[in-house]
């Protein structure tokens, strides 16, 4: 059983794809921390996430091990992500990894932008988790625990608009995904219906 799902940032994605997982007994596999990992590795060897040559080489280098780096999370190496996940190269070098994933038995639970349209067409259940831009910076800004809401946002909408008009793989619901918008929902209520949909009910 394979379940995408896919969404903006900060839409509720991880949540409800790791309770998906934990419910259903499946593997789980957050593909936006591997777009952080190669941002990430950019940043810190001094180099710049515009270049392409920099970002490729960083993605064909990647070790899955370096996952849990506590400053993936930081909003500096989301944005630095975005603008690697732009070049087609950096996508195909992380494709196999995440087919791979997707594969082993029993299954699994992947969560990013492209994984219903692109890395999993086939995958049985499709999620388009979403919610509205305002909602998703309080949820990042208390996440983060920053102070400023206006800049969360903004930063917010940058990656949204990045994420959506890029050329290859952008973060758009597949045309069999059921659409879940979290703006007025609890976790809970957000996570039952997400396993009431992967039930078939
Ligand atoms: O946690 P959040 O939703 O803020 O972001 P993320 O899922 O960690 O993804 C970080 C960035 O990686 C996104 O803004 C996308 O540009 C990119 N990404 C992607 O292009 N394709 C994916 N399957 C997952 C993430």
């Amino acid at each position: 059983m394979i379940i995408a799902v896919d969404g903006p940032a900060a839409a509720g994605k991880g949540t409800i794809a790791r309770a998906l997982a934990r419910h259903f007994g499946l593997h789980f596999l957050d593909t936006g921390s591997l777009y952080r990992m190669v941002g990430l590795a950019v940043l810190r060897a001094g180099g710049d996430p515009h270049d392409s040559a920099a970002a490729i080489s960083a993605a064909r280098g990647l070790r899955p091990d370096s996952f849990h780096d506590a400053e993936l999370r930081s909003e500096a190496v989301g944005a630095a992500a975005s603008i690697v996940a732009v070049i087609p190269e950096v996508r195909a070098a992380l494709l196999d990894f995440q087919r791979q994933f997707a594969q082993k038995p029993p299954g699994a639970v992947l969560d990013g932008r492209d994984i219903g349209t692109v890395v999993c067409p086939a995958a049985d259940v499709k999620l388009f988790i979403t919610a509205s831009a305002e909602v998703r910076a309080l949820r990042r800004q208390k996440e983060l625990g920053a102070s400023d809401f206006k800049t969360v946002l903004a930063e917010i909408k940058a990656r949204d608009l990045r994420d959506s008009q890029r050329a290859t793989a952008p973060l758009v619901a597949a045309e069999d995904a059921v659409v879940i918008d979290t703006s007025d929902m609890e976790v809970g209520a957000a996570v039952a219906e997400a396993i009431r949909i992967a039930d078939g009910g």
